[in-house]
């Protein structure tokens, strides 16, 4: 990727066209003069200033490891719903960015069984419609996609090559929506995470540290295995990718595997290591049958890879390092 490219993520922050005077009496401040330095033009400089205030989890962490030498316009669902085809060309003509970061997701994976046409809307034909927009304005694109396009039977880590089979909505419609970017942009880059979180937004780490304060005790699924990825891993992977011209599906996730039960322990050992927390509670390990949910989930969603680490030239740091330092970062000593 040529330096000073832009690079616009949707799900994360703001292309709506508004003057500096209206974005400073709206409250909103520029948050990395440094990075604003390298914005060509003031209204992309006045989106990226709405990017510390209006980001969350993955969007947040691409904002805070994005290139000085790449100018970030960011995007979220009030200021550019990409199911809008109109809106959406209206912010490649704005903005003409070089790259596309579609990480926007129906991201409610029990109430998808139930909403299967919104989130195939989302996943899948707004996807698709981004990609082709791609094509056409010669834009490059990265989809973060999911673990969940496997059905977890097997018992070794998935290739990115392997065979999909989701089991349910949520999974099919990312499926869809990875299968319609690549017919439309052959060159895309598709980045596979899986069991993210963040020191932002809502995830399991962070239900976990607020539930440890208020339960006496928790009972968490310990049959469901996955690895555990901090926004953070996924967001310098994603830059590093693009930096490389990247093309085709890589996997991304802190190196390691876990299930929900250990994964909540650790997040309690941490915790209480970072005095987050004040107490241990009890946390007892449960089967999938008895925490009954809409949608069926893969009992082994462990990624292999090998050919990321290899394009990257080095590993990935294990989920529990990577946990600490994000546990680190929400008591504020990071
Ligand atoms: N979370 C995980 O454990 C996990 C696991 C594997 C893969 N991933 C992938 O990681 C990526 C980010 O997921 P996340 O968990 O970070 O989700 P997230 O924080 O909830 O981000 C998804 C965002 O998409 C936005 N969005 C929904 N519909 C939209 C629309 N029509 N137009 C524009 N924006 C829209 C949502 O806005 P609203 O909230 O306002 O609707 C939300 O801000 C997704 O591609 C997901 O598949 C996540």
């Amino acid at each position: 990727m040529p330096d000073g490219r832009q690079v616009t993520p949707t799900r994360s922050a703001y292309l709506e066209l508004k003057d500096e005077r209206q974005l400073i009496q709206e409250g909103y401040e520029f948050l990395d003069e440094k990075r604003m330095i390298v914005a060509q033009e003031m209204l992309r400089q006045l989106a990226a200033a709405h990017l510390g205030q209006a980001v969350e989890h993955l969007g947040h962490e691409l904002a805070r490891s994005c290139p000085e030498d790449i100018a970030l316009v960011a995007t979220d669902h009030d200021t550019l719903d990409i199911t809008d085809i109109h809106a959406i060309q209206a912010a490649f003509e704005a903005h003409r960015p070089d790259w596309l970061i579609n990480a926007a997701d129906y991201t409610a994976v029990d109430k998808a069984e139930s909403e299967p046409e919104k989130a195939a809307a989302i996943n899948a034909t707004a996807a698709g419609n981004l990609a082709r927009i791609c094509r056409e304005r010669n834009v490059s694109m990265v989809q973060i996609s999911t673990d969940f396009v496997f059905d977890g039977a097997q018992s070794t880590p998935y290739l990115p090559g392997d065979e999909t089979h989701p089991l349910g909505v949520y999974g099919a419609t990312k499926l869809e929506g990875e299968r319609a970017v690549r017919s439309a942009l052959p060159g895309a880059l598709i980045i596979r995470t899986s069991w993210l979180y963040s020191a932002h937004g809502n995830n399991f780490v962070k239900s976990m540290l607020t539930l440890m304060q208020s339960r006496d005790e928790l009972s968490i699924v310990a049959d469901q295995v996955g690895s555990p990825t901090w926004a953070a891993t996924l967001a310098n992977t994603a830059w590093r990718l693009m930096r490389q011209d990247a093309q085709g599906i890589y996997h991304c996730s802190d190196n390691g595997v876990a299930s929900w039960y250990d994964f909540a322990v650790a997040i309690q050992e941490e915790a209480l290591a970072a005095g987050l927390l004040q107490r241990a509670i009890p946390v007892r390990p449960i089967r999938t049958e008895q925490y009954p949910t809409a949608a069926k989930r893969p009992s082994y969603s462990v990624m292999d890879k090998q050919s990321t680490e290899a394009a990257l030239g080095e590993t990935f740091p294990h989920w529990r390092v990577s946990l600490r330092r994000m546990i680190a970062e929400v008591a504020g000593a990071d």
